[in-house]
């Protein structure tokens, strides 16, 4: 009975493939139960190593093979499908010390095969690729391999091409020199760092086009160029079973090479579910038989679809996702996050609450992510929603918490953030608690200039000029090394803030980080924004929560050149020039009139001045706070005002 079930089993497997498969890894690890290793290849520095890299054994004329064992379905006759798959990696071929001439050896080959066994053909070094053998067997054959090819044998154009190889050959149905845009190695022995270049692979299953990008970005897969380096026409169901195995290859002859893959991703379309007609499969079973196998195959395929969609949760490490943000399903948030359990609960933010959440990734590895369920309607609809959370998605910089996905289903909008271990910046100042451990100087320091560089990409470095419009402590996240990262930027571009009454409130309950401007005429400019961060530099430096009596004697402190007592008294030490720069500068992006404040390319220089000399001239006017100017004039409002309800964006995008 169980030897029959598994028979049928074995049958129904093929035709239960129904999601595409998606993968990401931005970093790889020896034991992933998923990557299949042939005995010349591992892991080292995270990367995957083709070939061997190191140790004292003579590793000329070698070939090794990584596959990754979960089936592609390229194909399927019966359901009339073709899949389009995209496929991006990051290589690095770096020559290898003790191979002797200076000239490049080897190669690596993106493969397709029929199967997930890696083995290292017998005589398959040198110029086969480790690919095939020059060997007649039908499984060889059914590999097909795009080559990055760095020596030169005699049927090859050059020692620098991509080229498709099909049949068991490795003379190329079609090559492109890859020379002078991009190289994929270099014969210089003394660069033990090799080259690093990405690559697009995109194959389209319904127009049978397969296209190869390729480019030196240095450390990441950066942008996709406009030209392909080679485009075919070819339908790989002429080459290739329904369903195959993605992976490389490699291989040295007597000139050593280094063959890594640092970063890989993959995707491809979903088959089509397939219908009832099973009959090809099961004829010749007997009727007893039949029931249970269609009872084993159903198994099986809610088996595999389970098995499936939880890899599709997450795929290693977002932020390296080049596709973008993904789109969540909100049942998989909602289990990622013991279905918003309180004990997942994260806190509440300007615009809703935060969950932590765990996802699973394909490789088995556990990503923490926080889950921000926005409470307010959005403005807009899907589709724009989408191309919103799209381009936020690409900004990226180091002292940005990093957009990972986003879940929309009509009325809940979530976004999935990468998690940040260190909390927000509010909950390690805790301003005006007395006794208590706080954030040294240098820390905060840091912060400083981590969240200026933040402001500064939003403000002047990105394609557009995004306004936070919602910059305070609680809002700047904490990564592992405490380096500051701004969080819910560009989010005043979707959401509706006008819609919720308790927004409105917590914009009031936190008046000290608006600036006069925005409160009396609901102007938002980068002003605005700059204003907010004054704010959080002089809580920074004093501990004490802002407000205008406060900034008023913080002036005076300056003209009595006894600014240093207003240091916040929990710190245990502090730099005396960061200090006062810190508060100058908190002077003059919370001055009352906007045209007044710094830039925040001022603001930036200004923190990085305060390293160089040791005692800095005054950087900004404070005028305005000092003599007999009335700061009462400047109105913070305490409690809700009907003004911040009609904030609207200037030209901020
Ligand atoms: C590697 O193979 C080449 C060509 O087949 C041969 O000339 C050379 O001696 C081999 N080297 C080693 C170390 O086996
Ligand atoms: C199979 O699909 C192709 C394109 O997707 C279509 O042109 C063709 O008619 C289909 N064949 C059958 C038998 O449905
Ligand atoms: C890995 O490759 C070996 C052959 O080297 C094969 O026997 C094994 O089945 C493969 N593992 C998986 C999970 O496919
Ligand atoms: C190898 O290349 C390096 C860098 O181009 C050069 O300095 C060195 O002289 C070359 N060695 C030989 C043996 O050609
Ligand atoms: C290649 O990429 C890795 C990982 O991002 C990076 O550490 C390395 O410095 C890069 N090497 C070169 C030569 O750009
Ligand atoms: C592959 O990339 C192309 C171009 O970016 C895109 O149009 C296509 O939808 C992608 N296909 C898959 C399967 O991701
Ligand atoms: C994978 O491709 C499918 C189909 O083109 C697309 O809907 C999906 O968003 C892609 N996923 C990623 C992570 O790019
Ligand atoms: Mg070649």
């Amino acid at each position: 009975m169980s030897l029959l079930l598994i028979f049928s089993a074995a049958i129904f497997i093929l035709p239960c493939l129904s999601e595409g498969l998606q993968f990401s890894y931005s970093s790889f690890d020896q034991n992933d139960r998923n990557l299949n290793f042939s005995a010349n290849s591992n892991v080292d520095f995270q990367s995957l190593q083709i070939t061997r890299n190191s140790g004292s054994a003579d590793v000329s004329n070698t070939s090794g093979q990584i596959t990754y064992t979960q089936p592609l379905q390229l194909w399927s006759g019966e359901r009339n499908f073709s899949a389009s798959f995209n496929t991006t990696f990051l290589m690095n071929t770096s020559p290898i010390m003790g191979g002797g001439t200076n000239a490049t050896g080897g190669g690596m080959v993106f493969m397709l095969s029929s199967s997930p066994a890696v083995y290292t053909l017998p005589n398959s070094f040198g110029q086969w690729l480790g690919l095939f053998n020059g060997g007649t067997s039908q499984q060889d054959a059914q590999r097909v391999g795009i080559e990055f090819d760095t020596f030169k044998d005699s049927f090859d154009p050059d020692n620098n091409h991509v080229g498709i190889d099909v049949d068991g050959s490795v003379h190329s149905i079609a090559t492109a020199s890859l020379s002078p845009t991009v190289s994929l190695t270099t014969p210089d022995l003394s660069n033990a760092q090799g080259i690093n270049t990405s690559v697009w692979i995109e194959y389209n299953g319904n127009l049978h086009i397969l296209s190869v990008y390729l480019a030196n970005q240095g450390s990441d897969i950066l942008t996709r160029p406009s030209k392909p380096a080679i485009t075919q026409n070819i339908d790989l169901r002429k080459y290739l079973p329904e369903v195959v195995y993605v992976g490389f290859s490699a291989s040295l002859g007597t000139i050593l090479e280094a063959h890594c893959i640092i970063r890989w991703i993959f995707n491809s379309t979903d088959p089509p579910s397939h219908g009832t007609s099973f009959t090809g499969l099961i004829v010749g079973l007997t009727v007893g038989g039949l029931a249970i196998a269609v009872l084993a195959a159903t198994l099986v395929c809610i088996w595999i679809r389970t098995k499936n969609r939880k890899q599709g949760l997450l795929l290693g490490d977002l932020s390296d996702l080049q596709y973008g943000p993904r789109k969540f399903a909100y049942r998989d948030l909602k289990k990622a996050t013991n279905g918003f359990a309180d004990d997942c609960r994260l806190g509440q933010g300007g615009f809703g609450a935060v969950y932590k959440g765990e996802l699973l990734s394909s490789n088995g590895i556990v990503t923490q992510v926080a889950v921000k369920c926005l409470s307010q309607k959005s403005k807009q609809g899907e589709r724009e929603f989408k191309a919103e959370v799209m381009s936020m998605g690409r900004m990226k910089h180091r002292n940005l918490v990093q957009l990972l996905g986003w879940s929309y289903d009509g009325n809940r909008l979530m976004l999935v953030y990468q998690y940040m271990p260190n909390g927000s910046l509010d909950q390690w100042l805790k301003l005006g608690q007395e006794g208590v451990d706080v954030m040294g100087w240098e820390r905060r320091y840091n912060v400083m200039k981590g969240v200026a560089a933040g402001l500064l990409y939003l403000h002047e470095e990105w394609e557009m000029v995004v306004i936070h419009r919602d910059l305070k402590p609680s809002n700047v996240m904490l990564d592992s090394e405490f380096n500051a990262r701004i969080g819910d930027f560009g989010l005043a571009r979707f959401i509706d803030i006008e819609e919720d009454v308790a927004q409105t409130a917590t914009i009031a309950g936190t008046p000290g980080y608006i600036a006069p401007e925005c409160i009396e005429q609901g102007m938002v400019s980068k002003e605005t924004d700059i204003y907010s961060l004054g704010a959080i530099a002089v809580e920074l430096a004093t501990g004490r929560r802002i407000s205008t009596s406060f900034l008023h004697s913080l002036s005076r402190l300056f003209e009595e050149g006894t600014i240093q007592s207003a240091a916040d008294p929990r710190l245990p030490n502090f730099d005396a020039a960061q200090l006062e720069i810190l508060l100058r500068l908190g002077l003059a992006c919370c001055h009352p009139n906007p045209l007044e404040r710094p830039t925040i390319r001022q603001v930036v220089h200004a923190l990085s001045l305060a390293e160089e000399a040791p005692s800095p001239s005054p950087v900004f006017s404070m005028s305005y706070f000092s003599g007999s100017d009335k700061p009462s004039d400047i109105c913070i409002i305490e409690n809700s005002s009907s003004s911040i309800l009609s904030i609207e964006m200037k030209d901020g995008r």
